[in-house]
């Protein structure tokens, strides 16, 4: 692990004056840059060839002698490989740029957390050494913090046998390894049955099965809390919430019975890929549970993975018929539903900065707030 003392010794060659905001231009990084220009720092996208369009030309910045004019991605790096940004010359590049850089999900998933932990000397916004515990079966993965902090999970099965009621099975999709291979079972008959037929299709491995998580299937609504820990100010902000569609779930939800038993074997199993966010609400009463759920998460944090979380947090919820909330997975970075406040902010947000805030607009404010009272070591690792 990159020790958090060397990051802070490579900070006193940054220029203040000049900082730059970095990120993986996939996942929430536009939402990042966006946040980023709202207040006046620049952006800088490290972006795949063949996928690099909307950040090198759809949302590349143009910015006139009297001010910014429109797009919000002021230089796009094309690499071969987003992987490229881990060699040297190109960690330099970022140094030399004094870019500060958000970790998403595409950025663990396609540089490898080893990597990250150990040879990205570019400071990060966030915890270097949490993002590892976004990786189910890792000894200390996010189940085993949230069994530390006291914090609600859906019951885990130790074995398939076990199933007795609608439970679900994680794990990777055999051939889009970044999807999943989800599937629910109600009793060991149906596990056996459906993986059966999955294995054969081609979908899920016997290998990943072997691995798979097996844990009660919660009936109710899903939210994404994307929250905010600030390390200056020490406390939990809720931004937003948001909630997604995935296919091919949601698209079974908008059959009705009848048409959903005559869907062709291949279609009869959803997957659960998402592709796409939409913002929510909770009712008041449960915001103080909310609440309470992030503070136990940080106090967990601090106690076990030192420093602490940092800035933007997710997690992902259901809430059940007597309005108790389950966390089945936790984001230690940005959530990849952000986007649904881009720009706009999401009312909670708002309500507390009386402003348009956003998640990515969080993100720079902190720096921001960090440049002015000299306080960035604070806010990175
Ligand atoms: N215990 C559960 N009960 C009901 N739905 C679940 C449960 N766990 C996961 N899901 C569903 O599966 C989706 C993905 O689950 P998640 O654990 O977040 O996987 P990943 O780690 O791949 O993001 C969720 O958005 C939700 O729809
Ligand atoms: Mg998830």
């Amino acid at each position: 692990m990159i020790e958090r003392s060397s990051i802070t010794e490579l900070l006193e060659t940054y220029d203040y004056d000049n900082i730059k905001i970095g990120v993986v231009a996939s996942h929430s990084a536009l939402d990042v840059c966006d946040g980023a220009v709202s207040e006046a720092l620049p952006t800088l996208a490290i972006c795949q060839k063949g996928r690099d369009k909307t950040y090198s030309k759809y949302f590349k910045s143009q910015r006139s002698i009297d001010g910014h004019l429109r797009g919000v991605v002021d230089e796009a790096l094309i690499y071969e490989r987003f992987d490229d940004v881990l060699k040297p010359e190109n960690q330099r590049k970022l140094v030399e740029e004094n870019v500060l850089f958000v970790p998403n999900r595409s950025f663990t998933t396609y540089c490898g957390i080893d990597a990250i932990e150990n040879d990205f000397r570019v400071p990060i916004i966030g915890s270097r050494n949490l993002l590892r515990s976004e990786e189910r079966g890792y000894e200390r993965d996010y189940y085993w913090l949230l069994e530390r902090a006291g914090l609600p999970y859906p019951e885990k099965l130790n074995s398939p046998e076990e199933i007795d009621e609608l439970a679900i099975i994680k794990l990777p999709h055999a051939v889009k390894r970044l999807e999943r291979g989800f599937f629910t079972a109600a009793s060991y008959q149906e596990y056996l049955e459906k993986s059966l037929v999955l294995i054969k299709q081609g979908i899920i491995t016997e290998k990943d099965l072997d691995h798979a998580r097996i844990e009660r299937y919660i009936i109710g609504p899903v939210f994404n809390l994307d929250f905010f820990y600030s390390p200056l100010d020490q406390c939990v902000e809720l931004l937003g919430v948001d909630w997604r569609f995935e296919t091919s779930l949601d698209g079974h939800v908008r059959l009705p019975a009848p048409q959903q038993m005559s869907l062709p074997k291949t279609q009869i199993m959803p997957e659960y890929t998402v592709c796409g966010h939409n913002t929510a609400t909770l009712r008041e009463s449960l915001l103080e549970s909310a609440f309470e759920l992030a503070e136990r998460y940080v106090r967990a944090t601090k106690k076990y993975y030192e420093p602490g979380i940092i800035g933007p947090f997710c997690l992902q919820t259901c809430v059940d018929k007597d309005l108790n909330f389950y966390i089945y997975d936790v984001a230690p970075r940005i959530g990849g539903g952000t986007n649904v406040h881009v720009s706009i902010g999401h009312p909670y947000g708002n309500a507390l900065w009386r402003r348009e805030m956003s998640t990515g607009r969080r993100v720079a404010h902190e720096v921001r707030r960090a440049i002015n009272l000299n306080r960035i070591e604070s806010i990175v690792t």
